[in-house]
């Protein structure tokens, strides 16, 4: 009796490790598709920054995250990479007192210089 349940613990710890696996896969799909400002970047900025780095800046944000133009500066000029991959709660860290974006968020937008900033 106890060896079956054992059996049944082990047989879904396998599985769930498998449903992992699986969901780690489809992120290195993701991966493979170049990033763009229109396919991926700007929903994110839209979504956690530009709450302060609106078309007129508000919370002390010193620019506008509003136009491809002005992200792709704010990455050549103002170190908008370093600024999402600080530790969660570093000093400077953006979003700036919130939560750290997730980590395949930044490696996407990371991937987005290596591609060549497109739009
Ligand atoms: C709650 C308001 C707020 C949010 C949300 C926010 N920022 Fe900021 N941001 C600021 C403030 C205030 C500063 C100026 C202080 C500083 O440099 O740390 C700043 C500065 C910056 C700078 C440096 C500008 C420079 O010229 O030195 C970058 C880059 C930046 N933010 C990017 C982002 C990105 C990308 C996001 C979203 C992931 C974001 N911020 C979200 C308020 C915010």
């Amino acid at each position: 009796m106890k060896r079956k349940i054992i059996a049944i613990l082990l047989g879904s710890l396998l599985l769930t490790s498998c449903t992992n696996d699986s969901e780690s896969d489809l992120i290195e799909v993701t991966n493979e598709e170049t990033i763009t400002y229109t396919n991926y970047v700007k929903n994110v900025i839209d979504t956690n920054c530009i709450v302060c780095h609106g078309t007129t800046p508000s919370n002390g944000a010193p620019m506008s995250l509003t136009t491809y133009a002005f992200v792709k500066d704010a990455v050549l000029n103002r170190g908008l990479l370093s600024r999402i991959s600080r530790e969660q709660g570093a000093q400077g860290m953006m979003p700036n007192g919130g939560t750290r974006l997730p980590q395949t968020t930044i490696d996407a937008i990371i991937k987005w210089q290596t591609d060549g900033l497109l739009e």
